[in-house]
């Protein structure tokens, strides 16, 4: 079945892919693409109606995106937010200047009049506003819709050609009505039908998966994480046995992982798994070792020779499974981002493996996406709402040398964070919450004796992809639970601090 389509295109905006997830939500399939594409390439694409992004540039500057004018030929309706809705005016005979200052934050939107794109949406609401350059003298054939105080053309359209501008973001949650206006322009302008559900997903990649694999063998790696754990799971509902999956348990996972991977794809689905027992090896590898990047290193080499080597055992593959998601496709269409750590994932795989086809059936997916779908098809929340957990586990989560001593330690302390944040009720809205053993020692008195042990620090952040995060605030009676538990329960620690600093200028991780 062929879904509807909504095309972004991408001006460089920090929201864009917020955009794209939004329309998703509203039950319309689309896809980001870069705003090079041509009026050709669009209607060879097929969008029902396309999304112009904001974007940093102003559009008289020198190499400011641009876009190819045939797209207004198309008669496909288009909505322009921020840099779009100015990229728009400028290239239908209307212009745009520098307002006198930056409009920044929470503004009130003022309706002047009726039209598709606004029904619903009252006389005075809030929306989030962040421009410098506006709209001065309208798009031929729109007329003004809304305005701020400070920005007379924060919303102009044209009803009959379908061609709308927005000034302010209504993809952001502060914008109390952005939702509805995206509806009303799914809806209410581009006649969506919302045929993008994940009950359809399921239906549709299984068929899919079927076709493409027909009786061949697939081999993919659990990692235990969410990504790899659905696409493991959508391939076996599609070809059940044909599937192969390897865990490589480097001893670095967290308190019942090893064991729940097992029972949950081993025992209750059925799938044919195989555990790489490496533990010993992992350790043996680590010891002495104290620098975060060399501890990566190992892990990250080592991890993909115990996979060959079970690979091996297995035999030649056609398929093999990534757990390849939405972002990381657009990601890497995009310029490099500096290398601040190097990240361990299972992407060294495919040199090491001897198979024909990289088969990435979450490939078009948000990481919500894929959270959904998870569920769709049984997954437990246990699994699905897993915290995202760097490869080399807990080996970054211990300061200095990694033993096993202080594995236990962390595993229990870690542990009981853990549950204490499933208690309150505070698991999905915590993008990661952990613990970390620092390095240091401090003096403790427990039960009339003096105690000299570790100091365990407890991280939990919010974050929407990662790239920054704040500290999360969590209540502190909660944070008083953990501690005493902590304290009371695990061995080999006397104190607990959490950690305030928010991402940047600290990372996500400690090491
Ligand atoms: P940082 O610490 O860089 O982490 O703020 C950002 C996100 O990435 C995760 N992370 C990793 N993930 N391999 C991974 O697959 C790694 O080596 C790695 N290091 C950090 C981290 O948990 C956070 O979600």
């Amino acid at each position: 079945m062929q879904h509807q389509k909504i095309l972004v295109l991408d001006f460089g905006g920090q929201y864009n892919q917020l955009i794209a997830r939004r329309v998703r939500d509203l039950g319309v399939y689309c896809e980001l693409k870069p705003s090079e594409m041509t009026a050709a390439e669009i209607r060879a694409f097929g969008p029902i109606g396309i999304i112009f992004t904001g974007g940093p540039n102003s559009v008289y500057a020198e190499n400011a995106p641009d876009v190819d004018k045939g797209v207004f030929e198309l008669g496909i309706p288009i909505l322009g937010i921020c840099y779009g809705c100015q990229l728009i005016a400028y290239k239908r005979g209307g212009s745009v200047v520098r307002a006198a200052a930056s409009e920044y934050g929470k503004k009130e939107l003022i309706l002047c009049g009726e039209d598709a794109l606004l029904g619903g949406v009252p006389q005075r609401s809030v929306c989030w506003m962040s421009h410098t350059d506006r709209v001065e003298e309208l798009p031929a054939g729109c007329k003004v819709l809304a305005s701020t105080e400070s920005c007379p053309v924060a919303v102009y359209g044209d009803d009959g050609r379908k061609l709308y501008g927005v000034q302010f973001h209504p993809e952001v949650a502060h914008s109390e009505y952005g939702d509805r206006v995206l509806k009303n322009f799914l809806y209410a302008v581009c006649g969506a039908k919302g045929d993008w559900s994940m009950q359809n997903v399921v239906q549709e990649q299984v068929a899919r998966l079927r076709e493409k694999i027909g009786g061949k063998k697939v081999l993919c790696a659990l990692s235990g994480g969410v990504d790899s754990a659905v696409a493991a799971t959508l391939v076996h509902r599609a070809v059940g046995k044909q599937l192969v999956c390897v865990f490589v348990d480097h001893g670095l996972h967290r308190k019942g992982e090893t064991e729940e991977v097992m029972r949950v794809f081993g025992e209750e689905l059925g799938m044919d798994l195989v555990k790489a027992d490496a533990g010993p090896l992992f350790l043996t590898a680590l010891k002495g070792v104290t620098d975060p990047e060399q501890k990566r290193k190992i892990i990250g080499k080592l991890f993909i020779e115990v996979f060959e080597k079970e690979a091996k055992k297995i035999g030649a593959v056609d398929f093999l499974v990534q757990g390849t998601i939405y972002p990381d496709v657009i990601e890497s269409g995009k310029g490099k981002s500096a290398v601040i750590k190097s990240h361990h994932n299972v992407g060294g795989l495919p040199d090491v493996i001897d198979f024909k086809e990289i088969v990435e059936p979450l490939r078009d997916l948000f990481k919500d996406e894929v959270r959904k779908l998870g569920t769709e098809l049984g997954l437990s929340d246990s699994i699905v709402w897993r915290q995202p957990c760097p490869g080399p586990a807990l080996a970054i989560r211990i300061m200095g040398e990694v033993t096993e001593e202080k594995l236990e330690t962390l595993r229990d302390a870690d542990a009981i964070f853990r549950e204490e944040i499933f208690k309150a009720g505070l698991e999905k809205e915590i993008w990661q919450y952990f613990a970390v053993i620092t390095d240091s020692k401090t003096v403790g008195v427990q039960g009339d004796f003096r105690t000299y042990e570790n100091v365990i620090a407890l991280r939990a952040v919010t974050s929407a992809d990662a790239m920054t995060a704040d500290w999360a605030r969590i209540p502190y009676e909660v944070l008083e639970r953990v501690s005493n538990r902590i304290t009371g329960e695990v061995k080999h620690a006397n104190r607990v601090v959490y950690d305030i600093t928010s991402k940047p200028p600290a990372t996500i991780e400690w090491e």
